[in-house]
């Protein structure tokens, strides 16, 4: 079975609020159980980053409904490309949901990402390299 990564950033969305996160992942877990999906959500404002992964065509025309999503704006891939596994077997979709003024920093999203049995694919080097940018950036 061909397995893919997609990686990608977007900027949430001024009306969105933390419920409406929670409740959009909440629908996006059934969805993804039912393609086969897994990953992780991650919101640290104004930023979200996705990985999302699973059989090509899923991950693609899942992709293709995300962007259509007037939740998020500024969508960037990041990365898209096989796999030999998954990061993230454990999740249909996993939230890191950064509240109020806490953002998360390059040590939080490395515990997070490294865990030692957890394969490290370049989808989960693009996000640490994001965030690493995104450290020194004002937001
Ligand atoms: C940041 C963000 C991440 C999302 N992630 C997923 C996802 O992993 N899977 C999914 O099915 N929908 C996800 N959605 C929701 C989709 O954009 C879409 O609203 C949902 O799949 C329902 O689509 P439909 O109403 O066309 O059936 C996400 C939306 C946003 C804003």
């Amino acid at each position: 079975m061909t397995l893919v990564e997609l990686v990608y950033t977007s900027e949430a969305a001024s009306h969105v609020t933390s419920d409406d996160i929670h409740q959009l992942v909440e629908k996006a877990r059934i969805k993804n159980r039912r393609h086969g999906l897994s990953g992780l959500l991650i919101h640290s404002a104004p930023y979200f980053i996705q990985l999302i992964e699973g059989k090509a065509e899923a991950v693609i025309e899942t992709f293709n409904r995300v962007q259509e999503d007037a939740r998020h704006q500024n969508i960037h891939m990041l990365q898209l490309g096989l796999i030999d596994q998954r990061s993230f077997p454990e999740w249909d979709m996993g939230l890191i949901h950064a509240v109020g003024d806490w953002n998360l920093d390059n040590k939080q999203i490395d515990r997070i990402l490294r865990r030692p049995s957890r394969q490290v694919s370049k989808g989960i080097l693009a996000i640490e390299h994001f965030y690493q940018q995104a450290s020194v950036v004002p937001v």
